[in-house]
């Protein structure tokens, strides 16, 4: 009894088969191309097998009388539900048998997305409509689709579908456009997954790359407005770069009148390092067909040239000051130093209380 039990669990765990049949295929299980060739190979562990068999739709062998293993060749696989059963007759006339999964699989005429093709360029924001056919596929159940834009997954998708013979699908999403999709490489790929990994993998043809171009308004590098100190001796830069596509254009208002012979050369350029570098309100626009954007340059005189003067100034003030007052209280007349200021004469008593 328990070695009957024993025995059923060994037969379970060696053969995912059958687990009440003493035999073993190879291969346990397969994906087999469509119109392809297939062969597995049926073996018996019982010594009380008087004979062995296939039975498949796709051509099957005859009952073999002493073989303990039986190869099956099918040439070319036309049936989409081909489960070949492998089966043992014993000595005592009974029989048993075990059905070898199989998937039959058609990779797809074609993998396109005819709709991006036809795209013009997007404009951020916008929402785009990703559409990628799959044609003549099977079984679709196995089928996922997978966007990528560059080496990121963008989107998968895959199809809950029972038929098993050849079908079209669609693949379909929605695309938020950003600028980082601009200049980059969209496209779809086709999978069909299997049990095993490896080289049963099935190639795909490709849907080929989409590239990719988003409008987006311009954006300053640094938006915030800016507070620019004027120090003596060192160049005035203002950075107002943009980016944006298409490319903005760069127009600046500057604060003086004397300063035009730099606003006509520097036309269109992102950076204005002035000649005159003067404080005012400077002014740089960028505009392209997606938008326009202003940003200013408040330029100062550098606060520490004052500070610093007035440092100075107050210091010297207040040491003349000092020099002053020392030169009236505690220098007499003779050049020597005094503590009274008394009506005191020398070599005198004084006079008064003392
Ligand atoms: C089938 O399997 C048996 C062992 O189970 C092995 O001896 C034999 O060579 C195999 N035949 C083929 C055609 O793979
Ligand atoms: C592929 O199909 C088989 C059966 O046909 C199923 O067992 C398996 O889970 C499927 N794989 C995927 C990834 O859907
Ligand atoms: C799949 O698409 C192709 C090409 O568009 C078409 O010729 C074929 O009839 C379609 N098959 C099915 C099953 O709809
Ligand atoms: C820049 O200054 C302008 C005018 O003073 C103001 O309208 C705008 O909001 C400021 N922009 C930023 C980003 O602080």
């Amino acid at each position: 009894m328990w070695l009957f039990v024993l025995s059923g669990l060994l037969a379970l765990a060696g053969n995912p088969v059958s687990s009440s049949c003493p035999i073993e295929m190879n291969p346990s299980r397969a994906a087999v191309r469509y119109k392809g060739p297939f062969s597995a190979n049926c073996s018996s562990f019982s010594n009380q097998t008087a004979g062995m068999g296939w039975e498949s739709s796709n051509g099957g062998v005859g009952n073999t009388a002493n073989v303990v293993f039986l190869p099956l060749n099918i040439k070319s696989v036309t049936d989409w539900k081909l489960r070949p059963v492998c089966f043992i007759n014993f000595q005592d006339e009974d029989q048993c048998s075990g059905t070898l999964p199989v998937i039959v699989y058609k990779t797809p005429d074609s993998v396109s997305t005819p709709h991006l093709r036809q795209q013009g360029p997007m404009v951020e924001g916008e929402v785009y409509r990703m559409q990628c056919d799959i044609v003549n596929v099977a079984p679709a159940r196995n089928l996922s689709v997978l966007w990528y834009r560059g080496n990121d997954l963008l989107f998968t998708e895959t199809f809950d579908e029972s038929v098993g013979t050849p079908l079209n699908k669609s693949s379909v999403f929605s695309l938020t456009a950003h600028r980082d999709y601009d200049g980059g490489q969209i496209r779809c790929e086709a999978k069909l997954n299997f049990w095993r990994a490896g080289p049963n993998i099935p190639s795909m043809p490709s849907s080929g790359s989409y590239h990719t171009t988003v409008l987006y308004p311009p954006t300053f590098t640094n938006p915030e407005n800016e507070t620019l100190e004027l120090t003596a001796g060192s160049k005035l830069t203002l950075n107002c770069t943009a980016a944006g596509n298409p490319v903005p254009v760069y127009s600046w208002h500057l604060p003086h009148s004397i300063q035009q012979a730099d606003k006509d050369q520097i036309t269109n350029d992102p950076v204005l390092t002035p000649s005159f570098a003067l404080t005012g309100a400077y002014k740089c626009t960028v505009s392209s067909t997606q938008g326009t954007k202003t940003k200013y340059f408040n330029v100062i005189q550098a606060k520490r040239d004052h500070t610093t003067l007035a440092a100075l100034i107050g210091v010297f003030t207040a040491l003349g000051v000092l020099l002053l007052i020392g030169g009236l209280f505690f220098v007499t007349p003779e050049g020597t130093f005094s503590c009274s200021k008394g009506s005191y004469i020398r070599g005198q008593p004084t006079s008064g209380p003392v």
